[in-house]
């Protein structure tokens, strides 16, 4: 495995491997720190994550009560109501279960009506509350990391992304139709995601193992996202076996 400097690897066994170092690696956050500000991602990948995390809230009392969480994007435009909304997701899949305190929940708002105060406000929330202490990522085939798709530049703040054709595809497994996908979100942009003080990103499965490997080692470029990643002082992948098929 090439070396690359800075970012550490994980490579485990398996999907539930990867899971369960994620969430020791959160848990070890919020106990060292009660009141932390987690940065959180939707989609597949943290699924199983946010289950240990549940479980060690249940079995372990691990404690929610401090911690502030900002996620990294909502479709737009999209209902909270809405069970596609990643709003419904994470009261689905770890809000919900835990002691964390309703208003110290941030999820870009998929129904503002002024998109550009709604992603202003959003970036100096998190300014004000001190920025974000660890932020998980999942990451696209394309190499997205939030609704950051591959472009000619980095965006830097909280901004309205047209999501690409690929993403739509590969988010459609989620809808009953890939008519009903989204063709828009609201997105933190590379550079609120880059103030974090650590990073840790979560990949699985061979159809990530291409991107993984040019993340870590191809050039730093906007057309790829992710390798922005390079630069970054604290990172952390914990990849599944076949996402590091590559490297
Ligand atoms: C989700 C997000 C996206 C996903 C990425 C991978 O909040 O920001 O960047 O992390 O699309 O999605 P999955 O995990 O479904 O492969």
């Amino acid at each position: 495995m090439k070396q690359n400097k800075g970012i550490k690897i994980y490579v485990t066994e398996s999907y539930e491997e990867m899971s369960t170092t994620a969430a020791h690696l959160l848990g070890a956050q919020i106990r060292l720190n009660p009141t932390s500000v987690l940065g959180l991602a939707t989609g597949g990948t943290p699924v199983g994550m946010y289950k240990n995390l549940v479980r060690m809230y249940k079995e372990e009392g691990l404690d929610f009560s401090g911690i502030t969480t900002f996620n990294l994007d909502e479709y737009y435009p999209l209902s909270r109501s809405s069970d596609q909304s990643y709003y419904y997701y994470m009261t689905d899949h770890l809000f919900g279960h835990v002691n964390i305190s309703k208003d110290r929940i941030y999820i870009p708002d998929g129904e503002a009506k002024d998109v550009e105060t709604e992603c202003a406000n959003y970036d100096a929330k998190i300014e004000e509350l001190g920025g974000i202490d660890l932020q998980v990522l999942g990451i696209g085939t394309n190499g997205h990391i939030g609704f950051n798709e591959p472009d000619t530049f980095f965006p830097k703040s909280t901004h309205l992304v047209d999501l690409v054709e690929e993403t739509i595809q590969a988010n459609a497994r989620f809808f009953n139709s890939i008519d009903e996908v989204p063709k828009q979100a609201l997105s933190m942009g590379i550079g609120s995601i880059f103030k974090a003080k650590k990073i840790v990103l979560l990949a699985n499965g061979t159809h990530k193992a291409k991107i993984i490997a040019e993340t870590l080692y191809g050039n730093v470029r906007p057309e790829v996202p992710s390798t922005i990643l390079q630069f970054h002082p604290d990172v952390t992948f914990i990849l599944d076996k076949e996402a590091a098929a590559e490297l």
